[in-house]
């Protein structure tokens, strides 16, 4: 097949790398991609979020089958067009994408099947949530609906920061239309759970947890993420099965009876307390940086797994699990989550051992004069796979030793919840 893969982070480059892997894959074009991508396939300069220049892109490039990476085009619905336009996709339409850019959305679905999840209330005037906010007292949670690329959530652990938030909310991203929803503080362990969704059958594929602090500890700024590693161990098999039965399937289920059936992948985020989990929120999208230790476990049968879940054969589809552990640590550029320093070259990639259970997937480079260059905030995910939690981590912080940039940094203490 010719394949296309939408998107430019690490995320990108591991579904990439994964695809490459399967003997199904004749071509294969990343848009816009990154340095380490074009490294292993062709990148071409597309904008995503222009579906009829990517479907001309598709027709002059006889591509046949278009996995969609990141948020941005699913909301704006782009896998629509496509699919319009005879191509085969992997990812949900704008409706079923509104599971991510919608929180609103998404609590009205939990409450029409009663999936558990935390108690809220949405608002479109900023005195009524400020009222609200007072009789809820906090710890409480302040979220703007639409997506805003992870900004757009305020934990609050005081009524001051509570009050302040729907203030910020209200002035930049604001205008007519804003709103806001408020949600109960839910208490627990925070995991992510994979599955692949045809319309009909879910297919679980992974369970991953991330680190959402810039620093070690779980301390300083959120971020989009500064490490993964999958499995996730309070993600238990009964939590699983839990999560699957009480939240997972009725909500599919609901899209499906309101007309807009999720395809692609859901990435579900968990609040688990006492074995049991709730919904914090639906992603439509792999998440970044778990994709990467998603792919690197599932390997060449991961495209088989998206293939099928494209073409609505996900009940005849199978994981073939093995009893591995990986884990993926960040390089982010000196700033970042702030404003990251761009423009710094980083060296001692080419000596790395790279293989099938060890890979520098690239989020944020280009390539200058034979050089690799820092070009975003996450930069690099250096990742590895090992037969237990401590071998992958061994193996992924050995390579970001021997990775020469002093312009960056990483947390050292990814895993630490399920190694302690
Ligand atoms: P979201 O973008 O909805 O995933 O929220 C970002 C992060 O905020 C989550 O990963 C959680 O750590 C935290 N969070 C969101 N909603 C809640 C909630 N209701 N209770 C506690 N923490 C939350
Ligand atoms: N790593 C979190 C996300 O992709 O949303």
């Amino acid at each position: 097949m010719n394949i296309l893969i939408l998107g430019s982070g690490g995320r990108e480059h591991a579904l990439a790398w994964a695809t490459l892997q399967n003997p199904k894959c004749d071509k294969l074009i990343v848009a816009p991609g990154n340095a380490g991508i074009a490294a292993i396939a062709e990148c071409a300069d597309l904008n995503i979020l222009n579906a009829g220049a990517v479907a001309e892109f598709c027709t002059e490039n006889a591509i046949e089958f278009v996995i969609i990476g990141p948020e941005a085009p699913l909301a704006t619905g782009v896998a629509d067009r496509l699919r319009e336009a005879g191509l085969l996709v992997f990812g949900p339409s704008a409706a079923a994408a509104r599971l991510e850019a919608s929180k609103a959305f998404t609590k009205d679905i939990c409450d029409a099947v009663g999936a558990p999840t935390a108690a809220w209330a949405r608002f479109t005037d900023a005195e009524a949530a400020r009222a609200y906010i007072l009789t809820q007292g906090a710890p409480i949670v302040i979220k703007a609906d639409g997506l805003a690329a992870g900004k757009g959530v305020i934990v609050a652990m005081s009524l001051d920061d509570a009050l302040a938030g729907v203030d910020a909310i209200f002035t930049d991203f604001g205008g007519p239309g804003a709103e806001v929803v408020i949600e109960e503080f839910m208490t627990g362990e925070e995991a992510s759970f994979f599955v692949l969704v045809d319309g009909d059958t879910v297919l679980p594929i992974g369970t991953a947890q991330d680190h959402k602090r810039v620093g070690d500890g779980d301390t300083g700024p959120n971020t989009g993420g500064m490490g993964a590693y999958s499995p996730a161990p309070v993600l238990t098999d009964a939590v699983a099965t839990r999560a699957l039965d009480t939240i997972i399937r009725p909500t599919m289920a609901e899209m499906a009876r309101r007309g807009t059936p999720y395809q692609g992948v859901l990435y579900a985020g968990l609040m688990i307390a006492d074995g049991i989990p709730r919904l914090v929120e639906y992603n439509a999208r792999f998440g970044d940086p778990e994709c990467q230790v998603l792919m690197m476990r599932l390997g060449a049968q991961a495209f088989d797994l998206i293939h099928a879940c494209a073409e609505g054969r996900l009940a005849g589809a199978q994981v073939t699990w093995a009893d591995d552990h990986a884990l993926t640590v960040v390089m982010a550029a000196d700033g970042y989550p702030g404003t990251p320093r761009k423009g710094s070259v980083i060296g001692g990639l080419d000596a790395l051992p790279e293989s099938s259970h060890a890979m520098v997937f690239h989020a944020g480079t280009v390539a200058q004069d034979g050089q690799i260059i820092a070009n975003g905030g996450r930069v690099l995910n250096v990742t590895a796979r090992g037969a237990t939690l401590r071998e992958a981590r061994d193996r992924a912080y050995t390579m970001v030793d021997a990775i020469d940039w002093p312009e960056g940094f990483c947390r050292r203490d990814i895993g630490w919840r399920a190694l302690t």
